[in-house]
């Protein structure tokens, strides 16, 4: 699509990630310091989407169905060069389209940005964990919402 001026906007593309995409979603994951940092390995064995601008990864969310009617989203992260063009919308309402029930998430307490992207996607708060991270320090937000 041609925007006003004149550049060419690529569309975010969300589709389901391989191992083949494993290492371009710890190199994001190393750049977003907000997200839990997990070894390549740990991301095999659940679900997962990556979005791409183009050629180029943007963010990827990893998830997983817990149990037949409760799933939890378990990481999801933004390329911070691919800020606020919908790609972290994008990756969850992928999630949402496909888990069943209700998805849980836990966000930390101080985490303006994310909070903010779930309650404009109709997530709404479900718990409170006092000092769930860093070593009892920081609190966290337990989140929720139905799938579609
Ligand atoms: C949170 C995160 C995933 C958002 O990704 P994103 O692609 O920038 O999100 P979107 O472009 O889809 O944003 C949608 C809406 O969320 C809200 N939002 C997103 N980032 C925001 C920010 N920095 N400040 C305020 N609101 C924000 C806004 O309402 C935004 O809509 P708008 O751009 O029209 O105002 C991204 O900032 C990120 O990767 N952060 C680091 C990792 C992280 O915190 N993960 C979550 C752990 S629980």
């Amino acid at each position: 699509m041609a925007s006003t001026n004149g550049s060419i906007e690529t569309a975010v593309v969300v589709r389901p990630g391989s191992d083949r995409d494993l290492g371009a979603v710890v190199r994001i994951q190393q750049h977003c310091p907000e997200t839990a940092q997990w070894p390549l390995e740990d991301y095999r064995g659940y679900p997962l989407l990556v979005a791409l601008i183009g050629a180029k990864y943007a963010g990827f969310c990893s998830w997983r169905q817990s149990a037949p009617d409760e799933a939890e989203i378990l990481n999801v992260a933004v390329d911070p060069l691919w800020r606020r063009r919908g790609v972290g919308s994008a990756l969850l309402n992928a999630v949402v389209e496909r888990a069943h029930g209700d998805i849980f998430l836990e966000v930390a307490e101080p985490n303006a940005p994310a909070i903010a992207l779930y309650r404009k996607l109709g997530w709404v708060e479900a718990g409170f964990r006092p000092g769930y991270y860093n070593h009892g320090t920081v609190n966290a937000v337990v989140m929720k919402k139905r799938s579609w």
